[in-house]
């Protein structure tokens, strides 16, 4: 896990679709209730109507000018998402079309847990080489999710978040320790066929979720020579409250030290650990220094967890 060059995030920036679905609205159309809803998951309201291109590309603008880089400068796109505008062309291309980049680009689909993936993925290749790699995650969960159905309607939104990663001279900065894995033989609790919605087995993700995340985030620790208590943020994936609070007190991390967007945003897979990261910084806990913890799971099911030393500048 050396390498001679460090990676630090110099830009952040979000998206959010305009229409808010509170638990409220959902109380009219569904057998359900804000106080189910908010005991049983935490979440409150979620963003509705987006698509998965706009949502990335306007992630990506504010990332680009957080960093105060131009767009033609960006050596490789990652757009993570499970919900793509379309089969083909990829989102991606469309994203870097609209965005003016001129490098490679492709979409990375591994449902919720896509944004760690790529976080890994785009380390690797700045410590071979890239100097600047625009990685996004964005997804349209409510365009395949049934609005009638409560039992998977409560949980999902739109969403999506932009880093920019840039090689620094810093070699101690960037993924310190990383584990991923996948159970194919749990595909069919949380699925959804093509041109179809979500179909989910929600008490057998809660559990597997919680075991997976607490193994995976050990391992990667464990990989960093770091423990639960030297995380100072722990951005995991926003899907349940319940899920991030258990998992959390297992792992050893207090809860104060947890990034919390999922009230505002429900789950938006591929966007929740960019909007919770951005989230922690708003509240001024990046500092540079700073270790944080990222752990996203999915359908799969699949999931991934970085360990990461922040680091906020490029090489000067
Ligand atoms: N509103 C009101 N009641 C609901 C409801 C809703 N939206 N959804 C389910 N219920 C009911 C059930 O029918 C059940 O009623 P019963 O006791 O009369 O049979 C009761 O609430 C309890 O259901 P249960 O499924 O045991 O609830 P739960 O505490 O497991 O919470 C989830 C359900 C879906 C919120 C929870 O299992 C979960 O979050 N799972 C993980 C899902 C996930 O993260 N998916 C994405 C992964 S990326």
């Amino acid at each position: 896990m050396t390498s001679t060059r460090g990676m630090a995030v110099t830009g952040l920036g979000t998206a959010l679709p305009p229409t808010v679905l509170t638990n409220a609205d959902l109380e009219q159309t569904l057998d359900t209730s804000d106080a189910w809803i908010t005991e049983r998951t935490g979440i409150r309201e979620r963003r509705v109507d987006g698509s998965t291109g706009e949502l990335a590309v306007q992630a990506a603008r504010a990332a680009l000018a957080d960093a105060g880089v131009e767009a033609e400068s960006v050596d490789l796109l990652i757009l993570a998402t499970e919900t793509p505008d379309a089969l083909m062309p990829a989102t991606s291309a469309s994203v870097a079309g609209e965005l003016g980049l001129r490098c490679g680009s492709f979409d990375l689909n591994a449902a919720c847990a896509g944004f760690t993936y790529g976080l890994v993925i785009a380390e690797r290749l700045v410590a071979g080489g890239l100097d600047r790699i625009l990685l996004v995650g964005s997804d349209s969960m409510w365009s395949i999710t049934d609005h009638d159905d409560r039992n998977t309607a409560v949980l999902f939104g739109d969403g999506a978040g932009a880093l920019v990663l840039e090689a620094t001279a810093d070699d101690s900065a960037g993924v310190l320790g990383w584990d991923a894995g996948t159970d194919g033989t749990l595909g069919s609790v949380l699925a959804c066929d093509i041109g179809g919605t979500i179909r989910m087995d929600g008490q057998t993700v809660f559990k597997k979720a919680v075991r997976v995340v607490v193994e995976s985030c050990a391992a990667a620790l464990e990989k960093a020579k770091l423990a639960g208590d030297d995380v100072d943020v722990f951005a995991p994936h926003q899907a349940n409250v319940r899920i991030i609070d258990a998992s959390a007190r297992r792992l050893g991390i207090p809860g104060d030290r947890c990034a919390v967007v999922l009230d505002r945003t429900g789950n938006t897979s591929a966007g929740s650990i960019p909007l919770a990261l951005a989230d922690a910084r708003e509240r001024g806990r990046l500092h540079d220094g700073a270790i944080v913890l990222v752990s996203g799971f999915g359908a799969g099911m699949t999931w991934a967890s970085a360990v990461l030393r922040w680091a906020s500048q490029p090489i000067p």
